[in-house]
């Protein structure tokens, strides 16, 4: 089974990522794929509430701190036909400080599980186990609103993302390895460190190294959706966006989607529900379900135009509205 993993971050916290994961889970799995839906969020773990499911169930933690040896055994089936739930560390304090091993053992079995889709709940922040979940695809999806602090924080994280790939690109315990690590102890003198400078530095050293560096890097094509939007002419900031992608991340993303802000969703939250059990008639339901149609057809491809795209899209969606 060919299988799509969708990593779900954001840099700032609270823009909505628990609410996406398990909606546009849920919103999967009526379209009759197979979906697994992963709480990643250790030390913060609350998916199981969006999806209306109580707390009791082992997961991740029990998985690296019991060493057992299959996920598999602690997927939970839920309500909703095709959905299973992968429960975090609710029952395991401090799993987010877990081992570099104990990391990559996790990652290798999440990618064995069987399903179409993984969705996976991360924390917010750049930590570098957050960072190596993200990585575990090229195609990330990143949450952001349309605040300017919100905004600031994606383009950190990804900044730190650049970083850790081009970390990882460079041969182990080797004096480029070295010189990078060193890099990051900037004096308040020096300039800010950015992507295309630390590629710079490193190709002052080893060309080569540094060229497979930038091609690992920008094989990356994060996904961009936009939560908590109140009017679409709030999109006015993707070009800069993009432009900053360019010029600063040497990063092509693309703008796959946007919820706009809905009394529904605090609604589901207060009540531990579902948004399909509290609001089924819902506009923010209605986001959602688009955006898991978009998924289904186009996750995989670069989308020409994307910006654009969705700022002429989001404008339609709220002009029909309003006529309503
Ligand atoms: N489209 C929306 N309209 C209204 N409220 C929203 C929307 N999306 C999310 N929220 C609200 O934002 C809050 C944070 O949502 P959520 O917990 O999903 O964010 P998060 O990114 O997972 O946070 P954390 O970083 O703490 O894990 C919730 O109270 C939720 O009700
Ligand atoms: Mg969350």
């Amino acid at each position: 089974m060919e299988k799509t993993i969708i990593p779900i971050a954001s840099g700032k916290g609270g823009v909505g990522k628990s609410f996406v994961a398990a909606n546009l889970s849920i919103a999967l799995a009526e379209l009759g794929k197979k979906v697994i839906v992963a709480d990643l969020d250790f030390g913060g773990s609350n998916l199981h509430t969006c999806l209306g499911i109580k707390n009791i169930h082992p997961g991740i933690g029990d998985f690296v701190r019991a060493h057992l040896s299959k996920l598999d055994n602690l997927l939970v089936e839920t309500e909703h036909e095709n959905l299973r739930f992968l429960a975090g560390d609710v029952r395991s304090p401090f799993l987010a400080n877990m081992r570099h091993v104990q990391k990559m053992r996790l990652i290798s079995n999440l990618k064995q599980l069987e399903c179409e889709y993984l969705i996976l709940d991360l924390g917010s922040g750049s930590t570098y186990n957050t960072l190596d979940f993200f990585g575990m695809t090229h195609l990330g999806m990143i949450i952001t609103t349309t605040e300017h602090t919100s905004n600031m924080n994606m383009l950190t994280f990804l900044k730190l993302f650049a970083f850790r790939v081009i970390e990882r690109s460079l041969p182990k315990n080797t004096f480029l390895d070295e010189k990078m690590r060193d890099s990051y102890n900037r004096t308040v003198e020096e300039e800010f460190l950015t992507v295309s400078g630390i590629l710079e530095e490193i190709s002052k050293i080893d060309r080569n190294i540094a060229n497979e560096a930038e091609q690992n890097w920008i094989r990356y094509r994060p996904r961009i959706i936009f939560n908590k939007c109140n009017l679409p002419g709030e999109l006015d900031i993707v070009p800069s966006i993009e432009n900053h992608f360019k010029q600063n991340l040497l990063l092509k993303g693309d703008y796959f989607g946007c919820l706009f802000t809905d009394a529904a969703v605090t609604r589901a939250f207060q009540e531990r529900k579902t948004l399909k059990n509290v609001e089924p008639y819902s506009h923010i339901l209605e986001d959602i379900h688009l955006l898991a149609d978009r998924i289904t057809r186009l996750w995989k491809k670069p989308i020409r135009n994307s910006a654009s795209l969705l700022q002429s899209n989001s404008k339609d969606v709220f002009e029909k509205r309003l006529k309503k």
